[in-house]
């Protein structure tokens, strides 16, 4: 008797021992190692039910149940404290994961139009507002549309001028963008149509050349309008309000006799210096001048060769290089800083 009640409460002190480690455990790690040692394939609990096989048949019943209502209380002190830990666990990871709505906002880099896109959107745009039409033609071109009809004959010196990047099937690189005043006033002709056309054409253009002013791949906007009685006059006029517009103030324009084939007269433009405002200075070689563009009344002969009567109609035209522009505009040095993509002077751009 005494031996069993001896064993009864060595088994309820081993219990309570138990109990109590399993209410410390601070880890699932810990939690499962106590589960190993009283309820695994080797652990106490185990083995004490092998012991009660060992035990006199009157003994058996009674610490045989003993034995498995402590392995009962045991498997449910570890799922209560194990589900605790769970607890305690997600509470933890969802006050570390707090935000902290206070904290300054962490900036994202914000991408920009690159400048030369954006002289070029701007310059677009003034044309627009006086009502012309954007057109663009194709950057391949050909010997008809680059040179011949545009009054520039196969030995003309103005097709050496232009160092042109050839193919060897004999289309080329457009040279300039006053192709598309031939490509637009053909297919204005085609759909049997007749003047007034007013045209702003913006684009990629390309020279083999290379320096702090010449870049191989450079932009231009075409600018020309057809229509009876246009002038010189006009020319001027839309000059001088793309300029002041461009450069939001009153510049002075000027405008110097000059040579192109498919313009007679041709005017070189200039504005007043925008550096030393017309005082002469370094940049505009002391004259109080900058050249800005090539313009001029469309030669008869371009408009006999789209099929438009030069007799009855008359049309002004230009052509600016938009890096040159925006470089005056903003006072860049050197055009080949627009290519170079450094994200230094893009930044300073507003890019
Ligand atoms: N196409 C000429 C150039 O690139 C510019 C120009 C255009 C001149 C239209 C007169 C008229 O040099």
């Amino acid at each position: 008797m005494s031996d069993l009640a001896d064993m009864k409460e060595r088994l309820e002190r081993f219990g309570h021992e138990a109990v109590e480690r399993i209410h410390q455990a601070d880890s699932l790690q810990s939690l499962e190692q106590l589960r190993i040692r009283y309820l695994g394939k080797k652990g106490a609990l185990t083995e004490m039910l092998k012991g009660v096989g060992r035990l006199p048949a009157e003994e058996r019943p009674l610490i045989g149940s003993a034995v498995n209502r402590l392995k009962h209380e045991l498997a449910e002190a570890l799922r209560e404290r194990e589900s605790l830990l769970q607890v305690r666990l997600e509470e933890e990871r969802i006050a570390a994961e707090r935000i902290d709505v206070t904290l300054p906002g962490r900036r994202h880099p914000r991408g920009a139009v690159h400048p030369v896109q954006k002289g070029l959107d701007e310059m677009t745009a003034i044309f627009q507002q006086l009502g012309f039409l954007v057109a663009e033609g194709p950057e391949v071109e050909d010997e008809f549309h680059n040179f011949d009809a545009l009054n520039i004959p196969p030995e003309h010196p103005a097709r050496a001028m232009h160092d042109t990047f050839f193919f060897a099937d004999g289309h080329l690189l457009r040279t300039h963008t006053s192709p598309v005043q031939i490509r637009t006033m053909q297919s204005m002709v085609k759909r049997g149509e007749e003047p007034p056309l007013a045209v702003v054409a913006p684009g990629r253009v390309f020279r083999c050349d290379y320096d702090m002013t010449h870049s191989p791949m450079f932009h231009q906007v075409e600018v020309f309008q057809v229509d009876r009685k246009l002038s010189m006059a006009h020319l001027k006029g839309v000059l001088s309000f793309f300029l002041s517009s461009y450069f939001g103030r009153d510049l002075p324009i000027r405008l110097r006799p000059s040579y192109f084939p498919f313009t007679e007269p041709s005017a070189e433009v200039d504005i007043g210096c925008v550096f030393c405002e017309g005082k002469g200075c370094r940049v505009c070689k002391q004259t109080g001048w900058l050249e800005v563009l090539g313009s001029g009344m469309i030669h008869p002969n371009v408009l006999k060769a789209v099929g438009i009567d030069h007799r009855r109609y008359s049309g002004f035209a230009f052509g600016l290089g938009v890096e040159r522009l925006v470089m005056l505009k903003h006072g860049i040095p050197d055009l080949r800083l627009f290519f170079e993509n450094d994200v230094r002077f893009l930044r300073r751009m507003g890019a």
